[in-house]
């Protein structure tokens, strides 16, 4: 089963989050262990809201702690489930974004009929096409 960043919050939510600093900082910890070393600013975002904190409390305790970090990248999810990956080739389109993002190709993101689907910095848009893409790295240069 995949992580969910939900049920994670359900979890240290039950832990004592956001009021115990201990559960907080394992709820952050744990969402920088799943991608893979760093904390996306989306996720962070996503956190707070969760939590119903503010964003910029979340981000003062990941600087105070060390073994935290936040992202400074853009992440793009791109759907490699059979459906998306049958009527797009999104994922050929991103290769020549590498290096400008970071590019992941994810299991089925259960938006079969409105697919081809990918994810920026977790949001979800629908019938992706190459310029679509363009776009949405163009803006995240700006
Ligand atoms: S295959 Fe892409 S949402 Fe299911």
């Amino acid at each position: 089963m995949s992580w969910d960043l939900k049920e994670a919050i359900d979890y240290y939510r039950r832990q004592g989050a956001p009021g115990d600093q201990t559960a907080l900082r394992n709820l952050l910890g744990e969402i920088q262990s799943e991608q893979g070393g760093a904390i996306p600013k989306y996720l962070l975002t996503a956190a707070a809201e969760g939590l119903g904190v503010k964003e910029s409390y979340l981000a003062a305790i990941v600087r105070r702690i060390p073994s935290l970090r936040l992202a400074d990248h853009h992440v793009l999810e791109i759907c490699a489930g059979p459906n998306c990956s049958r009527r797009g080739k999104l994922a050929a389109e991103a290769e020549q974004y590498a290096g400008k993002v970071e590019i992941r190709l994810v299991p089925c993101m259960r938006q079969c009929g409105k697919g081809p689907n990918l994810r920026f910095d977790g949001k979800l848009y629908n019938t992706a096409d190459a310029q679509l893409l363009d776009r949405l790295i163009r803006e995240a240069d700006r």
